[in-house]
């Protein structure tokens, strides 16, 4: 066995759901996943995929017209160029893409800056691959990383040999994004210092009140983007995920992607040029209703004694504990869970540097929200 898996736990979100889950009639502000089902034109793609035989491999990079439909996607949405026949793998989910990158990217020894509150699905393999994370703790600049952040992780660890940083927004699980400005200097950080920048953006589409810009536009050739389906389109179970990255990056990593999984699933990249080339206003609509859901509870929260960030983007609400509960973020959410059968994440299910406050998933329909909120407003009057 490697005894890297020594050092990697079942997820703290994953461990909370398992530990409250047979609590009956109980109200979930826990899904990681849109609470809406795949548009109808999708699915009618992959059943006329089957029929049409689409049953055999694909290319490994993913079949052509895919990522064709993913170049004119990323030029048309975020005035990115990145050439379909080399320069863009589709992946098994967001989830591969940040495997493979990780692997390929980094040798055992060294080090990545992982700013936190923290996304779990990064550490577990840093660790299996023997890199260290060296965490930023966001808590103190309202959870936004700054290029001075940068600087101090670097000065800090002159030991250690750092060579990238995972930068993940719109965030899971703060909801906060990042303006063209910010995204300037950070790149230009990044440069300074040599990092490759591991741009997770699977949330992109489902950004408010601003179009999502990419910090590939400011360091294209150190950046690899993330992103997929799962999110844009309601499509978490068809599992399809995008990596862009200029041309030697790609190409490396497609050795990983093609040793590992071969090529993601036929019939769900079928589904996915549909999504791309008829569907690129799917993941609008369903933001507007993320909008109206995220307003309702920031302002329901706010009347309870529960402060947070209006988020800018994904589905998430990072509120802080009134002072009370906030010491232990775990013993508050189990608490909750079993006196008003009401699920939230615990902040610490993302690190040390999300102590204190807990993540609420607004991909719940308005029901369950107007519920959620009265059981913590009881709760919160009885403790
Ligand atoms: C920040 C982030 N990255 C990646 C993923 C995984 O995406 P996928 O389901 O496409 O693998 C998630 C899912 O919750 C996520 O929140």
């Amino acid at each position: 066995m490697n005894p890297a898996l020594n050092q990697i736990a079942i997820s703290g979100i994953r461990r909370f759901n398992d530990a409250v889950n047979g609590i009956p009639d109980m109200v979930r502000l826990t899904l990681g996943e849109p609470d809406f089902n795949t548009p109808e034109h999708i699915k009618l793609a992959a059943i006329e995929a089957i029929q049409a035989d689409f049953s055999h491999y694909t290319a490994n990079a993913g079949d052509p017209e895919l990522r064709a439909a993913v170049a004119a996607t990323w030029q048309s949405k975020y005035n990115l160029t990145y050439d379909p026949a080399d320069e863009i793998l589709v992946t098994v989910g967001a989830t591969e893409a940040i495997a493979i990158a990780l692997q390929g990217l980094c040798a055992p020894g060294d080090a990545v800056l992982v700013p936190a509150p923290v996304y779990p699905g990064y550490i577990p393999l840093l660790t299996l691959h023997q890199v260290t994370p060296i965490i930023i703790d966001t808590r103190a600049n309202d959870f936004s990383l700054t290029p001075a952040m940068i600087d101090q992780a670097i000065a800090a660890h002159p030991e250690a040999h750092i060579t990238g940083i995972i930068l993940n927004y719109p965030n899971n699980p703060t909801g906060i994004t990042y303006r063209e400005e910010a995204l300037r200097l950070l790149a230009s950080a990044c440069a300074r210092h040599d990092l490759f920048i591991l741009a997770d953006e699977i949330y992109a589409e489902l950004t408010y009140g601003q179009a999502h810009v990419s910090i590939a536009r400011f360091a294209r050739d150190r950046t690899v983007i993330i992103s997929g389906l799962s999110k844009s389109h309601a499509m978490t179970g068809w599992r399809i995920g995008f990596l862009l990255a200029p041309a030697p990056i790609t190409q490396a990593l497609k050795k990983i992607h093609q040793y590992t999984v071969t090529a993601a699933t036929t019939i769900a990249q079928r589904a996915g040029i549909e999504a791309l080339v008829n569907g690129a206003d799917d993941g609008a609509k369903m933001r507007v209703i993320y909008q109206q859901r995220r307003d309702f509870l920031l302002k329901a929260l706010a009347e309870i004694g529960f402060s947070a960030i209006a988020p800018e983007g994904a589905f998430y609400l990072f509120a802080k504990l009134p002072a009370r509960f906030a010491a232990d973020s775990a013993a508050f959410c189990t608490d909750l869970a079993h006196a008003d059968h009401l699920a939230l994440i615990p902040g610490s299910a993302f690190g040390q540097a999300g102590e204190g406050y807990v993540r609420l998933s607004y991909a719940a329909s308005d029901a369950q929200l107007h519920a959620a909120i009265t059981r913590l407003r009881h709760y919160v009057a009885t403790h």
